[in-house]
């Protein structure tokens, strides 16, 4: 299956919440660089699509650590989460948090790549990602109080920031987490440029 139609699989699962989730979803397919975006400036799906195929990753991983592990977790809460928790690595409407970096000349003439593919967008006022998704978000669809913790803490005790968030960690938050490291470390290992 391409990552386009896993995707759409996703999508389809969300019934309860169909108006919002499909509010949320025209905004972010159609004003944000959602579908176009990489997911990183040089490590992981820093390439065209790789912000969308790594959500997919995560949300098709959380879906099997749900199943597994906490099946009374809500399905819906996972796909939403999962989708939204990197949305802030769009940018905001018309201005994308990653810029595409040129070769030099001397890469051109020998039909190479940029070595690094993709730079931040200075231009934009910094936000942390997580806090520019549910920025983003939260005027389309409404999420429950886990909902937000799980995307505003999905980095885990990577980050210094979510040092308050440790042992109060609700199940959604654990299984985002540990979607998001799984996917990024062991799914999307060696995904730089292809
Ligand atoms: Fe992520």
């Amino acid at each position: 299956m391409t990552v386009i139609e896993r995707y759409e699989a996703l999508k389809n699962r969300v019934v309860k919440r169909k108006d919002e989730f499909t509010a949320l979803i025209n905004f972010m397919e159609n004003e944000t660089d959602y579908l176009s975006s990489p997911a990183s400036t040089r490590f992981h799906l820093c390439r065209k699509q790789g912000l969308l195929e790594h959500s997919v990753n995560v949300a098709e991983t959380m879906l099997k650590l749900r199943s597994s592990l906490a099946p009374e977790i809500d399905e819906e809460s996972c796909i939403i989460t999962a989708l939204i928790h990197d949305l802030g690595k769009a940018g905001m409407p018309g201005v994308p948090q990653y810029l595409e970096n040129e070769p030099t000349p001397k890469q051109k003439q020998y039909g190479f790549p940029a070595s690094i593919p993709y730079r931040i967008n200075e231009s934009l006022v910094y936000l942390s990602v997580p806090v520019r998704s549910l920025y983003l978000a939260i005027p389309y669809i409404s999420l429950s109080e886990s909902e937000v913790q799980a995307v505003m803490y999905h980095d885990g005790q990577y980050v210094d920031d979510n040092k308050s968030v440790a042992t109060k960690e609700t199940p959604l938050l654990l299984l985002l987490q540990y979607a998001d490291t799984w996917s990024t470390f062991v799914i999307e290992k060696n995904t730089k440029r292809k």
